[in-house]
């Protein structure tokens, strides 16, 4: 008897207090039924020294925010994929939603008083893939302290791939120097004298490392090529393809700093081949006439680009949505004879969280092409005092869907 007191005594001491006297029956418990889901779709990010506020591998801090956490999963705004590939619009590769079903015992455990159970141990964070042979490693060569006082401090670099000669990247790793730091990385590509120029001023006109940007690289040009944000390992492009980098020019890689003042050397390895079967390249709809009137909580602006005749067939691989601070929701489609397929539904835009998709499966746009892509983009303006318009400064917006296509090199 006595040792059946010690062990409910232990039992209880391993984190159970808070839950205080509930009927346990069949409520989920931490460690038997949440953490399991925490640890594959929350601790490579919410875990200590990492870029999220709470360490939900830690039995304590997940119970002190149960309900910040149901409603945070509730909402889908966390796990923050903000493209939703469970519907009828495309589903994408690692994608890191909850299901239905997941939401609902995370709810069922935070109502029941976030009861811990029976201690045990909880799995690591999934490993994020890394690039095993990179060839070039971007790196602007000294750290950069984030700004003080300036909470989202978006700094460009420029840097140099070493490229002699025309080539291809096929895959690319962001390796974050101070993880709780950066928020997110957009690599840009320098295809002109006129850029590179435009890049080497900007940079000799700020004292330190780099220089400010926001929207872009300040270049008036620039491919997007990488985009990369936390919890987010090696990316690779679709086997047999890749993107061309110019030789003899740099890139310019965008670091965004939440907060913090360490001084941070943030670097992307790449892969880079001399040949693909078939160049990717960045194609896209957007909307540059934009004209956001302030203070409305939901604005739509839409736009259509034909798309050209194509005597081959073009498959897109994936898609990038890019909008700035004000935007919230964003939907792409082809349209041809009456017909639409959808491209991208994001109905929770975040800033913060733009990066790349790519499709389970790429989406062939047969020939003769024709028809259009067609973009809504949606924004809330009551944080603006004035109208706002397509630029790439902080209090200017955007509305892309950039796609990652390719098409059979061939007679053409
Ligand atoms: C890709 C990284 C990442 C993943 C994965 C992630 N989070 Fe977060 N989470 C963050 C960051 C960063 C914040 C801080 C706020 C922000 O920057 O959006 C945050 C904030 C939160 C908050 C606090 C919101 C508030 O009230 O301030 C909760 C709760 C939360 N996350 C729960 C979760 C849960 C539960 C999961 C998994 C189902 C999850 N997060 C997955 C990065 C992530």
């Amino acid at each position: 008897m006595r040792s059946l007191v010690l062990l409910l005594v232990l039992v209880c001491a391993c984190g159970g207090e808070e839950a205080g006297f509930f009927d346990a029956g069949a409520a989920p418990t931490y460690f038997d039924d949440v953490a399991p889901i925490f640890a594959e779709h929350c601790n490579g990010c919410h875990s200590a020294g990492n870029i999220a506020p709470i360490a939900l591998d830690d039995v304590k801090q997940a119970q002190s925010v149960a309900s910040a956490i149901k409603r945070e999963t509730q909402s889908r705004t966390m796990p923050p994929f903000i493209i939703d590939g469970r519907g009828d619009c495309q589903s994408f590769r690692d994608d890191a939603s909850l299901s239905d079903e997941q939401i609902a015992i995370i709810a069922a455990w935070a109502d029941a008083g976030a009861p811990a159970g029976e201690p045990k141990a909880i799995a690591a964070a999934p490993a994020l893939p890394t690039l095993e042979a990179p060839d070039v490693l971007l790196d602007p060569g000294v750290a950069y302290a984030p700004r003080p006082n300036v909470h989202d401090d978006y700094r460009c670099f420029i840097v140099d791939p070493g490229l002699q000669a025309d080539a291809f990247l096929t895959a690319y790793e962001v390796r974050p120097d101070v993880l709780a730091q950066v928020h997110h990385v957009v690599l840009y590509t320098v295809d002109s004298a006129e850029e590179q120029a435009a890049a080497e001023a900007l940079d000799a006109a700020e004292g330190g490392p780099g220089y400010s940007c926001f929207g872009g690289a300040g270049t008036g040009g620039g491919r997007s090529i990488a985009v990369w944000a936390p919890g987010t390992g090696a990316t690779r492009y679709p086997a047999g393809t890749g993107i061309r980098l110019h030789g003899g020019r740099p890139l310019v890689m965008q670091l965004h700093y939440n907060g913090g003042l360490e001084p941070d050397r943030t670097t992307i390895a790449l892969e880079t081949v001399d040949t693909v079967q078939a160049e990717g390249v960045m194609t896209g709809v957007f909307d540059v006439s934009l004209s956001l009137p302030p203070g409305m909580e939901g604005v739509t602006e839409s736009a259509a680009l034909p798309l050209p005749r194509l005597d081959v067939p073009v498959t897109l691989h994936g898609v990038y949505p890019h909008m700035h601070r004000y935007g919230r929701a964003m939907r792409a489609y082809w349209d041809k004879d009456g017909a639409s397929t959808c491209l991208a539904d994001v109905p929770r835009y975040d800033f913060d969280w733009q990066r790349f998709f790519f499709y389970e499966e790429g989406v062939t746009l047969p020939p003769p092409g024709g028809g259009h892509f067609r973009i809504e983009c949606t924004y809330d303006t009551r944080g603006a005092d004035r109208e706002l318009h397509w630029g790439e400064g902080t209090d200017d917006e955007m509305c892309i869907a950039a796609f990652y296509a390719t098409y059979p090199v061939g007679p053409y």
